[in-house]
This record gives structure tokens, C-alpha cells and sequence, in this order.
């Protein structure tokens, strides 16, 4: 499975690995999105076979939900599931006290409601995302298409008042269109450099009329599982 991995790719993956050793027979696992989290969805299709194991997954997205389906994981929707016995899922940036910037790849608001929703979240990531403070991956905002310039003009007016270096908002493009998320949704990424406050910012953003949720995980992530490139995984 890892012939051939760059540094940052085995990195992602060992996390991978190592994370699916908190997943027991017969529980309700989120799954998360992105390249780590397609790791763990691989890992954890292979130890199902190998061991027999009976477990039921929410995906985050759609991309999530076509591999572990194709993984033999059992889907369900979060609604069906009720609630989850733990999530893992990838993240752009945590800081020491585990809060985390996410959504680089466009699917922070099920992924919040789904980590949110589980008694545990495990955060799988490379030791690369490690920061001081959050903010040099610039901080995705989900928000209706309706009016959506109107509502980054808010945002840019709200971002004075805050602890943050940069206050540039621009629009997540896919080719020559906008991005759109699973939920019909836009994403406007704030350039911030650093955000002095991410709990003050993560419910201040959340008062714009048009924002539908923003990419700053506090108080929700439980567990890290850092890799590294030589294939050493430290656990937090
Ligand atoms: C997707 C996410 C991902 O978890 C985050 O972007 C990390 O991705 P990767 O594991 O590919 O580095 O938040 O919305």
C-alpha cells in the first residue's frame, strides 16, 4: 500500500493507520474527507476484512462515501446513525490546544455536524500542520450563493474589528466557475495570517447573515495522531 510515498504521503498515511486502532466491532465510526482521511477509509475497509469487523460509517462527503462504500463499509446518514461512537478526519492546521482550521477540501460543515455529533473526534494529520497559532492556511467560510458578495462585503467589515493580521477574502474556484460544496454551498477563504482569537472569530463570522458555518474546530477534537515522514507516529 505505501510503495513508493513521498515523506508527507507516508506521514498522512502511518497517521492513517495508527488512528483505526481506536475503531472496535460494532461501532458508528464519521468518516472524514480529504487525502488523510482516504487513508483511514482504506485502512479501515482492509482491517474489516481482515478481522471480521462490523462497522457503520457516516461519510462527510460524497467523495468519502464512494470509497468506503467501495471499501465494503456500510454507510449510513447521520440521521440513521443518530450518533457516533468516533470520528476521524484530517485536518489544514492544529494548534497546541487542538483546535484546528478546516475545510480545505470543501467539506467543513458535514464534517463539523458529523464530529460534533461523535463522543470522540480523532484528528489524523502530518507533523507539518502543527502551528503556534492558526492562521496561515487561510480559513474557509461556507456560504449561500445568494447574495454572496454582499455577505463577503460583511465578513470584510466584521474581520477590522478582530485579532487577525490579514483581511483578504476570496472566492474557492473550481476552474473558471465557484466552488460548490455537497450542500449547494460557496467558499470564501479568509487570507488572516494569524488569528489571535479563534473562538471570539468562530462565533463572530457565524453572526453574518449568509455564513453558513466557518472552518475553526474548537473544544471538539479530542485525540491527535501526528506522522511523520520516516514513518514514526506520536499520539496527543
Ligand atoms: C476537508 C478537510 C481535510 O481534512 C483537510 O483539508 C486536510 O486534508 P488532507 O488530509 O488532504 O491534507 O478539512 O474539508
Amino acid at each position: 500500500m505505501t510503495q513508493e510515498l513521498s515523506p508527507i504521503d507516508k506521514a498522512k498515511f502511518v497517521a492513517a493507520r495508527r488512528s483505526v486502532d481506536y475503531i472496535e466491532d460494532g461501532m458508528r465510526v464519521g468518516l472524514g474527507t480529504g487525502s488523510t482521511a482516504a487513508w483511514m477509509v482504506r485502512c479501515l475497509g482492509e482491517r474489516m476484512r481482515e478481522e471480521g469487523l462490523r462497522i457503520t460509517g457516516v461519510p462527510t462527503s460524497s467523495r468519502t462515501a464512494d470509497l468506503a462504500r467501495k471499501m465494503g463499509i456500510k454507510v449510513v446518514s447521520l440521521d440513521e446513525a443518530k450518533w457516533l461512537d468516533v470520528t476521524i478526519d484530517g485536518a489544514d492546521e492544529f494548534d497546541g490546544d487542538l483546535n484546528l482550521i478546516k475545510g480545505g477540501g470543501g467539506a467543513l460543515l458535514q464534517e463539523k455536524i458529523v464530529a460534533t455529533a461523535s463522543d470522540r473526534m480523532v484528528v489524523i494529520t502530518d507533523s507539518a500542520k502543527e502551528v503556534k497559532t492558526l492562521g496561515a492556511f487561510p480559513l474557509p467560510l461556507e456560504v449561500i450563493p445568494f447574495g454572496w458578495q454582499t455577505t463577503r462585503a460583511l465578513i470584510e467589515e466584521t474581520l477590522v474589528n478582530m485579532d487577525v493580521l490579514g483581511r483578504e477574502v476570496s472566492l474557492r474556484m473550481n476552474d473558471d466557475v465557484p466552488y460548490m460544496t455537497d450542500e449547494g454551498n460557496y467558499i470564501l477563504d479568509l487570507h488572516l495570517r494569524r488569528i489571535g482569537n479563534p473562538r471570539q472569530l468562530s462565533l463572530v463570522v457565524n453572526q453574518v447573515p449568509g455564513i453558513v458555518e466557518n472552518g475553526l474546530f474548537i473544544d471538539i477534537a479530542d485525540v491527535v495522531v501526528i506522522g511523520h515522514g520516516d514513518g514514526a507516529v506520536e499520539v496527543r
